[in-house]
């Protein structure tokens, strides 16, 4: 081999090499804020190159974010590349890109402008649970929804990476169509409530909240509206409202606390003073609240009542207000809220109270059956622990229209509409 060769093969290699170094693409990528006119798309890699998207007719239009950041805790990088300047209503092809990783070209699609009518997905509590991948495969084949409202409890461990991607029904990976599911969060933007689970769970012998994980992993990988933990935000012709409601699963509810986790939802809290804000101005035809803490139902997550419990001098606790239901829901009807939808118990649920619609479609990977008693002394209109489904929303300005579909066959379990009911203050 001459000079030229050896020059040319050290070139080769480096190039190689090059080639080999190039990014991989972890997870996403995923939506996030959608406007008429904007939307933000984000994904994780093993490099903190620059962050890209090709978008548009033939891919030729170009965005740019910054750099991947480094995030210690999942030690990978996470992207984030924002397009702006669309047009309402109007799917656009797209592509990532980050230091030579490029994705297939996915599709996103823009707000419509207010009071539009829309679809969405109602779902939450994923867990990596088994049955999982046979119902998002389900809905990718099911349903086409505009947004996908998820109701806490995307995953079991925060901090642990195989919850997000890379492991067994891994999040992203699943509701991407990496693993068994369907490409649903590279398609359809995500709006996410905060569960138990997004906490992380503290140890049964903890002793105070504190030894219970941050939702730093939680607010790293999502870039929501307002705090991020409680938010709103307008889609078409509904308003939507996400609260912060979860608390500290505990083995023994009578010994030891089930602390209310993050913001506090009592009257007189800083979340609740800014609900009453929020539902103040009607701002669409509908409004939806989503939150993870059931307020109604047979689930085993509906005792004790959802408030601060109070130490008692034996060392026992005990709850003395039913904060969701003796307070919550008298703000809702007050300010005719529409649709409620909550997770937690891993069960289908749907009540009617007093013109308001609960739903519960928690049961998409798994169940634990009913097996306690409404507290309320209530009857659901329709309850399903026995299959997984998941539950499709409908809008027009005259009603809105909830099919909720057993997984895999797709046959309807419950179909209902809803109708406008004035609030009482008016
Ligand atoms: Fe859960
Ligand atoms: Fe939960």
């Amino acid at each position: 081999m001459n000079s030229f060769q050896q020059a040319g093969s050290a070139l080769l290699a480096i190039l190689l090499s090059a080639v080999s170094a190039h990014a991989k693409i972890l997870a996403g990528p995923y939506l996030q804020n959608p406007t008429p006119t904007a939307i933000t798309i984000r994904w994780i890699s093993d490099d903190g190159g620059a962050s890209m998207v090709d978008y548009g007719a033939d891919l030729k239009l170009k965005a740019t974010g910054a750099n991947g950041s480094f995030y210690k805790k999942l030690g990978s990088y996470l992207h984030e590349v924002t397009i702006n300047g669309l047009q309402p209503n109007t799917r656009y092809a797209y592509r990532i890109k980050s230091n030579g990783a490029l994705s297939a070209p996915y599709s996103c699609k823009t707000m419509p402008v207010a009071g539009s009518p829309i679809s969405f997905l109602a779902i939450s509590d994923a867990q990596m649970k088994p049955d999982l991948p046979m119902t998002v495969a389900a809905i990718g084949k099911l349903v086409q929804p505009d947004l996908i409202i998820f109701s806490g409890d995307l995953i079991d461990e925060p901090d642990r990476v195989a919850d997000w991607y890379g492991g067994e029904r891994s999040f992203f990976d699943v509701f991407t169509g990496r693993q068994p599911g369907a490409p649903l969060l590279q398609n359809i933007p995500l709006f996410p409530s905060l569960g138990n689970h997004e906490y992380g769970e503290a140890p049964r012998s903890a002793s105070s909240l504190d030894e219970t994980a941050s939702l730093e992993t939680y607010t790293a990988l999502f870039n929501l509206p307002n705090n991020e933990r409680y938010y709103s935000h307008d889609y078409g012709n509904v308003h939507f409202i996400h609260l912060n409601i979860a608390r500290q699963w505990t083995s023994d509810a009578a010994t030891k606390p089930q602390w209310i986790l993050g913001d506090p939802i009592t009257p007189g809290s800083a979340q609740y003073q800014w609900l009453v804000k929020d539902l103040t101005p009607k701002r669409q035809p509908w409004t939806v609240v989503s939150f993870h803490q059931p307020m109604l139902g047979q689930g085993h997550n509906t005792s004790p009542y959802f408030c601060n419990p109070v130490k008692k001098s034996d060392g026992t606790y005990e709850y003395p207000r039913d904060v969701l239901y003796d307070d919550l829901r008298l703000l809702f009807e007050k300010h005719g809220v529409n649709l409620v939808i909550w997770g937690h118990s891993h069960v289908y649920e749907h009540y009617h109270v007093n013109g308001i619609h609960y739903l519960e479609a928690s049961g998409i990977g798994n169940t634990y059956g009913l097996p306690t008693k409404e507290p309320h002394g209530l009857t659901p209109v329709y309850q399903n622990s026995a299959d997984r489904s998941f539950a499709f929303i409908q809008t027009d300005n005259a009603k809105m229209t909830v099919t909720s579909y057993h997984a895999p066959e797709g046959k309807i379990l419950e179909s209902f509409e809803i109708h406008k009911v004035m609030p009482k203050n008016k």
